[in-house]
């Protein structure tokens, strides 16, 4: 789809009032902090991660030229790819809101994961890119399904506010 692109989420006031206005939704925050999260929260979160150096890279999703969700991506640490049982280097994980919740279902999402995946194989050597969507975000499963992930097993871990969770792992292994 044309209509998509994405560029880094920038430190200025615009960007981070949408990630505030977009965590105000149940649907887009329990799949991440599981709670509302304020203003100062937001910048406290997002920040580091404009930066230059930041381990955890975002871009703001652009649809229409108007921002409408945000992407990121990290390499997997030692730590995660015991929890996912994964070996090897160079394995990043992905995730992804469409925070405008009437623009889901048009294809946007599976546009920005196939953008960064592409950079993520051509840019940053990724061996491997994961995905773990909650088990019971059908949406999101079969939204990453389209973009070519495949679902390798389940695993159960605490999420931010300490519940136990059951995520599916997504992987995929090379560019469509
Ligand atoms: C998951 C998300 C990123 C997908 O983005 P999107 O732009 O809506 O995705 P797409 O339009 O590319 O694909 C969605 C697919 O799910 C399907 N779908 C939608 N609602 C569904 C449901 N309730 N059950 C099953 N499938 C559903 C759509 O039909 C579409 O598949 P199709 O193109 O084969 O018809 C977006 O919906 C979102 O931000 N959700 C809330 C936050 C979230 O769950 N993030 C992921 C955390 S892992």
């Amino acid at each position: 789809m044309n209509d998509v692109n994405i560029r880094l989420l920038k430190d200025i006031d615009t960007d981070y009032k949408l990630l505030e206005k977009w965590y105000q939704e149940e649907e887009i925050y329990s799949s991440f902090e599981q709670r509302k999260l304020n203003y100062q929260e937001i910048k406290e979160k997002y920040y580091p991660r404009t930066l230059k150096s930041a381990k955890v890279p975002v871009y703001m999703i652009e649809y229409k030229k108007r921002p409408v969700g945000i992407i990121q991506y990290k390499l997997v640490d030692t730590e995660n790819k015991e929890l996912y049982n994964l070996k090897g280097n160079y394995i990043y994980e992905i995730d992804i809101f469409i925070g405008e919740l009437g623009e889901h279902n048009k294809g946007i999402g599976s546009t920005a994961i196939n953008i960064l995946s592409k950079y993520l194989y051509k840019e940053k050597k990724a061996k491997l890119l994961v995905m773990c969507p909650l088990k019971n975000n059908q949406k999101a499963i079969n939204c990453y399904k389209k973009c070519g992930f495949y679902i390798k097993n389940y695993f159960k871990t605490k999420d931010t506010i300490g519940m136990i969770q059951t995520y599916a792992l997504m992987i995929k292994e090379k560019l469509m």
